[in-house]
């Protein structure tokens, strides 16, 4: 796949006002007398500009601001990024992270070359260095990031390339910043390849292409093999939730199974973890057609599926010591006389069978398909990923993804995954009185309650918990978490990549 801004990332031994850059980022607390010491020492060197920038108000040190003071011959950077840190005791490593991603979607903005990046000071003694130093290279890559590779007419407005250095004058800091740094970087581009593919339209990302992007994923790392299930072999297998949800396309179903094996040989000890993603390409509705205005975002209704093809490359690439399933059906949801109705009973994978009450519950017909593949394959956890329900858009905003499931420990085990990457998760309820909901007379299930569309996120959960057999299951609802984005201080509007670094820092997590 082409870069679509190659970030090249390091550590550097250097003094802070001595460093030779296009644009040094130091960052800011709102609530701190006086400056930082760092900003102290730059503001007397640049003869009180930051003390000017703060005294006249364009700069509080509030999160998600920022301000350029300019440099001079007592120097060596051109520009001082000054990054607004918030309040000081509120500061958690997603600050780090934050401040990371403003400074680095500012540096493409002005199109700079090279940036230093010191925001580790203002955190010092507060944070392990290393998990700093990932957190800024993760940073780095989401705010640096763009989509533009469908651009011809002129520039796209930017640099092809950013050159990016973690600085400090302690080499031993520059060490441990640089151990974080490595893994950061693996997980950053991760998030951008992710995002990249789900920003590609339902005429470049059908289901054969995105089959083939997991192929082609393959060749390049060690450990991951890769086997794709066209329209044939599903129907030899018996996913019948896939084939229908793909029966109204010309793009025909695909179900991809991405399959990491570990060299390390503690990883038999470990479980084999089963991670499962939506990849609807495009999502009309089918028959039960939806409303077109904004209907375009539904090209991002993969998500959840590149979700889990940007965390096999993180698990390959990092080597952890951990056998892992990236199970992904991918189907394309059109109208036309040959797709399935409303009324239909669909046998699926798992032998149960399902009436279908609207084809625009669509995500639950091809996961559970998904899911009791990976049940299948003796995969304990199960974690699936979709943007699954509008409702869950409705209950958490784009703030939170949803999330639900059947064992309380691997419930914790991903909100500690959540606070640590940043990627935040609201857990739901299901269960029960749900799936109550979800029996049909005229079959096991339906895929839509009778009773109306509130709580449809905790239905839908509740009906894909019936797929996983006797698994420990957890299901994360991310439909509020890339679509209908709008642009911030951190980044560009589009996908934002949401999944990668959660489900990479909870494998992480569980391999300590
Ligand atoms: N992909 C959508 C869910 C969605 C909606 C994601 C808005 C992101 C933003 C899903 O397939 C869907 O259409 N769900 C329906 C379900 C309903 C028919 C029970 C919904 O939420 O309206
Ligand atoms: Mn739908
Ligand atoms: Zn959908």
């Amino acid at each position: 796949m082409k870069e679509i801004i190659d970030v090249e990332l390091k550590t550097r031994k250097v003094d802070f006002s001595k460093c030779k850059t296009d644009l040094l980022a130091v960052g800011q607390f709102c609530d701190t007398k006086g400056l930082d010491k760092l900003n102290a020492e730059l503001n007397q060197k640049l003869g009180g500009d930051i003390e000017q920038v703060i005294k006249l108000g364009d700069f509080k040190g509030k999160e998600g601001t920022s301000a350029v003071v300019y440099g001079n011959d007592n120097i060596g950077a051109k520009r001082v990024l000054l990054v607004g840190l918030g309040e000081r005791k509120k500061a958690t490593l997603d600050t780090v992270r934050k401040a990371a991603a403003n400074a680095a979607n500012k540096a493409v903005g002005i199109k700079v070359e090279t940036v230093s990046l010191a925001l580790h000071r203002a955190f010092e003694g507060r944070f392990d260095l290393s998990a700093m130093g990932q957190a800024i290279a993760e940073g780095t890559y989401f705010g640096s990031y763009r989509y533009d590779e469908f651009v011809t007419e002129g520039e796209n407005g930017r640099l092809n390339s950013l050159r990016v250095e973690l600085i400090d004058c302690d080499s031993a800091k520059t060490k441990k910043l640089n151990k974080g740094l490595c893994s950061g970087a693996i997980i950053g581009k991760a998030q951008s390849y992710a995002r990249t593919l789900a920003n590609r339209p339902g005429n470049i990302i059908y289901p054969a292409k995105l089959a083939e992007e997991a192929e082609k994923l393959t060749r390049s790392l060690e450990g991951l093999s890769c086997a794709v299930f066209d329209e044939k072999q599903l129907a030899a297998k018996g996913m019948g939730g896939v084939l229908a949800v793909g029966s109204g396309s010309a793009n025909k179903p695909r179900f991809i199974v991405l399959k990491y094996s570990s060299a390390s040989r503690t990883a038999s000890t470990k479980p084999t973890v089963g991670l499962v993603g939506k990849a609807i390409t495009f999502d009309s509705g089918g028959i039960s057609i939806k409303p077109s205005a904004k209907m375009d975002q539904m090209k991002l209704d993969k998500t959840g599926g590149v979700a889990v093809l940007g965390t096999m490359k993180t698990v390959a690439e990092l080597g952890l010591p951990l056998n892992v399933y990236g199970i992904i059906p991918a189907a394309e949801n059109m109208p036309s006389g040959t797709s399935y109705r409303p009324g239909d009973i669909i046998t699926t994978f798992s032998g149960k069978t399902v009436e279908v009450l609207d084809t625009d519950a669509e995500g639950r017909m091809v996961l559970c398909d998904g899911l009791a593949y990976a049940a299948k394959q003796k995969c304990n956890p199960i974690i699936d990923i979709a943007t699954l329900t509008g409702a869950c858009l409705v209950a958490l905003g784009r703030h939170k993804a949803g999330l639900m499931g059947n064992d309380e420990k691997l419930i914790k085990q991903l909100q500690r995954a959540a606070e640590d990457s940043g990627e935040k998760v609201w857990h739901m309820p299901s269960g029960e009185e749900y799936l109550a909901e979800m029996k049909s007379k005229s079959a096991d299930l339906k895929n839509l309650s009778h009773i109306n569309k509130y709580g449809d996120a905790c239905d839908a959960a509740a009906f894909l918990g019936q797929f996983v057999g006797e698994a420990k299951w957890a299901h994360l609802d991310i439909a509020g978490m890339d679509i209908f984005r709008e642009p911030t201080e951190f980044t560009v509007e589009g996908s934002s990549g949401f999944g990668v670094r959660l489900l990479t820092t909870y494998l992480m997590n569980i391999t300590r």
